[in-house]
C-alpha cells in the first residue's frame, strides 16, 4: 500500500471496519493445527491440513465435536471437556512466544491508515484468545471494539460476532466492511449484510464480494472506495 498525499477525489464516511483475529491479523492457524493434529494423533487418527481447513473461524466446541466426526470417535462429556481444555493448554504454550513479529504482512500499516482517517475499528473474532493475542503482539490499543469468543453464543456462519461489532462501533451493518480468511466467517459477514473481505485463496473464499491473497494487495485506492460509498 501507498502513502503518498493525493489529491482528494473521494468524498469519504465514516465506515465500519471489523477484522478477524486468526488467519487475518496473525497466522495462528498454524498453532491450532497444530495442536488439534496432536490431539487426533492421540485418540489414533490422521488430521490433514487440508480437513483444518473447515475448522478456520469454528469455535472451539465445533471444531472438537467436527474432529471426532472425521475420526469417528464419540467421547463422554466429560472426556470432551477435558481434550478441549488441553488442546488449549498447547495452543496458549504456542502463543505464548508470539511477538510482534507475527503480525501478517501490512496489517499495521492498513490498521493506521484507518486510524489516521478516523474510521472505527473492532474484532470480530471466534476466539477466547483473542485479548491475550492482541496483548502479545501489541496490537489491542488499534481497535475502539473488541467481539470474541467470550461475547457470543452462536458461532460463525452465524452473524452474531460482526452484528455485535457494529453495535459497538454505532455503524449500521450495511456500512460496515468484514475482513475475513474462513468461509464460515465471509459466511457470517454476508448473512449480517456486510461487505465481505475475503484474504486468502480465491476459489475457498469465493463468496466473499472480493478477495485478496493479503493486505499488501490492498490499495490506498481500492481503501478509499469503501469509505466514499453511499
Ligand atoms: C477462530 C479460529 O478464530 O477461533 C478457529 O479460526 C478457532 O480455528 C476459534 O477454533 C476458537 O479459538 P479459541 O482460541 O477460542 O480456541
Ligand atoms: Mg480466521
Amino acid at each position: 500500500m501507498q502513502f503518498h498525499i493525493r489529491e482528494k477525489k473521494y468524498n469519504m464516511q465514516k465506515k465500519g471496519f471489523i477484522f478477524d483475529l486468526d488467519g487475518v491479523i496473525v497466522d495462528t492457524a498454524k498453532y491450532h493445527y497444530l495442536a488439534w493434529k496432536n490431539l487426533a494423533t492421540e485418540l489414533g487418527f490422521n488430521f490433514t491440513e487440508e480437513q483444518n481447513e473447515q475448522l478456520k473461524g469454528v469455535s472451539r466446541i465445533k471444531s472438537l465435536e467436527k474432529i471426532l466426526e472425521i475420526g469417528n470417535i464419540s467421547l463422554s462429556d466429560d472426556e470432551f471437556t477435558k481434550q478441549m481444555a488441553k488442546k488449549n493448554i498447547e495452543y496458549l504454550n504456542y502463543i505464548e512466544t508470539m511477538n510482534e513479529d507475527e503480525i501478517l504482512p501490512d496489517v499495521p500499516k492498513i490498521l493506521n491508515y484507518l486510524i489516521g482517517k478516523q474510521q472505527p475499528i473492532s474484532l470480530g473474532s471466534a476466539s477466547k484468545n483473542a485479548r491475550t493475542i492482541l496483548e502479545k503482539v501489541n496490537l489491542l490499543n488499534k481497535f475502539d471494539a473488541i467481539v470474541d469468543g467470550n461475547d457470543v453464543t452462536k458461532g460463525k456462519p452465524n452473524p452474531e460476532v460482526f452484528l455485535k461489532a457494529s453495535k459497538l462501533l454505532k455503524v449500521k451493518p450495511e456500512n460496515c466492511i468484514v475482513f475475513e480468511d474462513a468461509v464460515a466467517g465471509v459466511q457470517a459477514a454476508n448473512a449480517a449484510n456486510m461487505i465481505s473481505i475475503g484474504i486468502g485463496e480465491q476459489d475457498v473464499l469465493h463468496e466473499a464480494d472480493y478477495v485478496f491473497n493479503d493486505f499488501t494487495e490492498i490499495s490506498v485506492e481500492f481503501m478509499e472506495e469503501l469509505m466514499s460509498r453511499k
